[in-house]
């Protein structure tokens, strides 16, 4: 995430992947406040072993556009909300990447984070059964979670 200002929201990603028993680490990395700090996360990502990243960033939002211009990894961009028209400038700073250098860019705010993480889940679940099965799990409890009707006024 570009600020500690994001961590309330990209807790909902972490709660996610905590229930799906995905291995995972939070940093806080701004591309404009701390860019050495950016520079080696970056580079450094495919070598320590992780397999996709969600970036998380508000306001000019470039954080996931050179996180991803640092590493092939997949890189999964969460716009966070609460600046200028309720995060449409994040929204629109994550999701227009020029050609070349692709973020997958997620809904703004707490339900971007918990389907990036669904999705990051999604893509380790390729390659390796045991997760395929608590992501067909989890979407198994999360439909027989939904009530046939709804309550009562
Ligand atoms: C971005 O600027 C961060 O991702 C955050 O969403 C926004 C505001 O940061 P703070 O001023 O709250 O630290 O870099």
């Amino acid at each position: 995430m570009g600020s500690a200002s994001d961590a309330p929201t990209m807790h909902k990603a972490a709660g996610v992947l905590a229930e799906l028993t995905i291995p995972y680490e939070m940093k806080v990395v701004s591309a404009h406040r701390t860019p050495q700090r950016a520079l080696a996360y970056t580079t450094s990502a495919a070598d320590r072993g992780l397999k996709v990243i969600i970036a998380a960033a508000g306001m000019a939002a470039h954080l996931a556009g050179v996180t991803a211009a640092h590493t092939h990894l997949p890189v999964l961009g969460v716009p966070m909300d609460g600046k200028l028209m309720g995060g449409m400038d994040a929204l629109l700073a994550t999701v227009q990447m020029p050609k070349g250098i692709p973020v997958a860019t997620f809904a703004v705010g707490s339900h971007g984070a918990v389907n990036a993480a669904l999705f990051a889940t999604a893509i380790l679940a390729l390659s390796d059964p045991a997760i395929n099965q608590r992501l067909l799990d989890y979407r198994r409890r999360q439909t027989e979670a939904v009530p046939e009707e709804p309550p009562a006024p």
